[in-house]
């Protein structure tokens, strides 16, 4: 059996001539990919790993939720976070968390400057906290790691919408269990929209696809087997919650909204015939222009809208959407296929510009962060932001109300990547390893990615609500080892 370390060695000596065409490997993945994930061990007394065909199943999508109730400011919404059984590993029922008996949960559709409420009822056995990922909310709606609901109770979460268009994200916050309570499936889309971005002839409708990817570790019955920092058994991609799913398509374009929801996986996706993507939007809303690549890297709580045009193909194309740039198994480098199946009209375009970004102001403090976890295989290892594991009740960084702020953060690490996400604003990044970043980090941003050795410069105006707020590691395993900090503005 390897240990985490004899693995992080294997990786080290063979992991790193597998992964073609990456930027920097994850030795763990990598140490996963030359020994054979069937090889690994399974916990203890665990059923065997599942065999789940690939394009098995149809894409399915979110239902999209409606309010309760509305008046004319507002839009109100009751969700009940509850258990529920779903078909994955063909043939069983797997259990997972909810919001509202849907995995992953029903969409919420919301309108610039009208309020959102949203009754949340607990019916879990432990405890939850819902965060609103990118939204720039008043403190006691954030969701943060300390305000719970407890089972059988209920909150109000008020969200504003007083920012620009943007794909956000519902996730459990719980301290020490969002990592397993979003695993389980805690995660729902919030699509913010204002008059300009309904204003451009994007593809909508049928046409605006939500794909919530992740991964997940499923056993031959069906159970979601959740283990701390798991990076080498978590081998099954999944797609709005379908195990590698086909999506018969149209040949035309389609506003695709992909967000990352996985708890530490890195994805970095091409289509099979290496065709490009249009980028329009990143986690904060919409880009000043598209952007056309053929490679989208996200890593978990990261957003990326993409057009593609299925215009040029015949009907009868499959086209698979690949996770070629990571390191993993070969089963974790598909995501899933698009099917062209029959012709439809197309009014849409993608404009050359699609909005302007307020110009950055100029920062007046600059912080440093240093993130760095254990990785020598020890017991018990931790993860840290400044050399200091989290502590609720400790206020780490004091911001004066109204300042813009330069903060450089950086990965310390050798093999484990991370990643960094602030609860409340929307920042830019400056540079990247001394560089401009290139164009998919150029709009407004909440999450941005950090390989080993990484550096960048985030340009972050504090100026709405005060109070206190979390900043970490969206690799939420690594958020639950102690890479959080907290931050209090006013
Ligand atoms: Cu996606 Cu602290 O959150
Ligand atoms: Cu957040
Ligand atoms: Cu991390």
């Amino acid at each position: 059996m390897l240990s985490r370390r004899s693995a992080l060695k294997a990786g080290v000596t063979t992991g790193l001539v597998g992964g073609a065409g990456l930027l920097v490997p994850y030795l763990p993945h990598a140490a996963a990919d030359t020994t054979g994930t069937t090889a690994m061990p399974t916990a203890t007394g665990a059923a065997p790993p599942a065999v789940i065909p690939q394009f098995g199943v149809p894409l399915t999508i979110p239902p999209v939720l409606s309010p309760t109730s509305t008046s004319a400011t507002t839009d109100y919404y009751t969700v009940t976070m509850q258990k529920a059984y779903t078909e994955i590993v063909p043939g069983t029922k797997t259990e997972v968390y909810t919001y509202n008996g849907s995995f992953p949960g029903p969409t919420i559709k919301a309108r610039f400057q009208r309020r959102a409420v949203i009754k949340q009822i607990n019916n879990l056995d432990s405890s939850v906290s819902v965060h609103l990922h990118g939204g720039n909310v008043p403190q006691d709606s954030d969701g943060s790691p300390m305000n719970l609901i407890d089972p059988g109770g209920a909150k109000n979460y008020t969200y504003p919408n007083d920012q620009d268009n943007a794909t956000l994200w519902i996730h459990d916050h719980a301290h020490h269990m969002e990592s397993e309570n979003v695993y389980r499936g805690l995660t729902s889309l919030y699509l913010l929209s204002d008059d300009l971005e309904r204003s451009l002839p994007l593809p909508s409708a049928e046409y605006d696809v939500p794909l919530i990817l992740r991964d997940g570790r499923f056993d031959a019955t069906g159970k979601l087997v959740y283990e701390l920092d798991d990076h080498t058994q978590r081998n099954t991609i999944l797609v709005n919650g379908r195990p590698w799913p086909y999506f018969q398509v149209a040949a035309r374009k389609y506003r695709f909204r992909i967000l990352n929801a996985s708890n530490s996986r890195i994805f970095s996706l091409k289509l099979s015939d290496n065709t490009s993507f249009i980028q329009i939007g990143s986690d904060g809303g919409l880009l000043e222009k598209p952007y056309t690549t053929a490679n989208l890297m996200l890593s978990p709580g990261e957003r990326a809208e993409v057009v593609i045009d299925f215009s040029g193909y015949p009907l009868g194309t499959q086209l698979v959407l690949t996770n070629p740039g990571m390191p993993g198994t070969p089963e974790t480098g598909q995501v899933m296929r698009f099917d062209v199946t029959r012709t439809a009209v197309d009014r849409s375009s993608v404009p050359d510009s699609l909005g302007e970004l307020a110009p950055p102001q100029t920062a007046t403090v600059n912080r440093t962060f240093v993130l760095r976890m254990d990785e020598d295989g020890r017991q018990g290892a931790a993860a840290y932001i400044n050399d200091k594991t989290y502590d609720a009740n400790r206020i780490d960084t004091r911001i004066d109300w109204g300042t813009t702020e330069l903060w450089t953060v950086t990965n310390a690490n050798q093999y484990a990547p991370h990643n960094f996400h602030l609860h409340q604003v929307q920042f830019r990044v400056l540079e990247r390893n001394g560089k401009a970043p290139t164009p998919d980090e150029g709009g407004l941003k909440d999450t941005v990615r950090l390989f080993p050795g990484e550096s960048v410069k985030l340009l972050i105006t504090f100026d709405s609500y005060e109070g206190t707020y979390p900043y970490h590691c969206h690799l939420f395993d690594h958020g639950a080892m102690g890479m959080m900090g907290n931050m209090q503005m006013g």
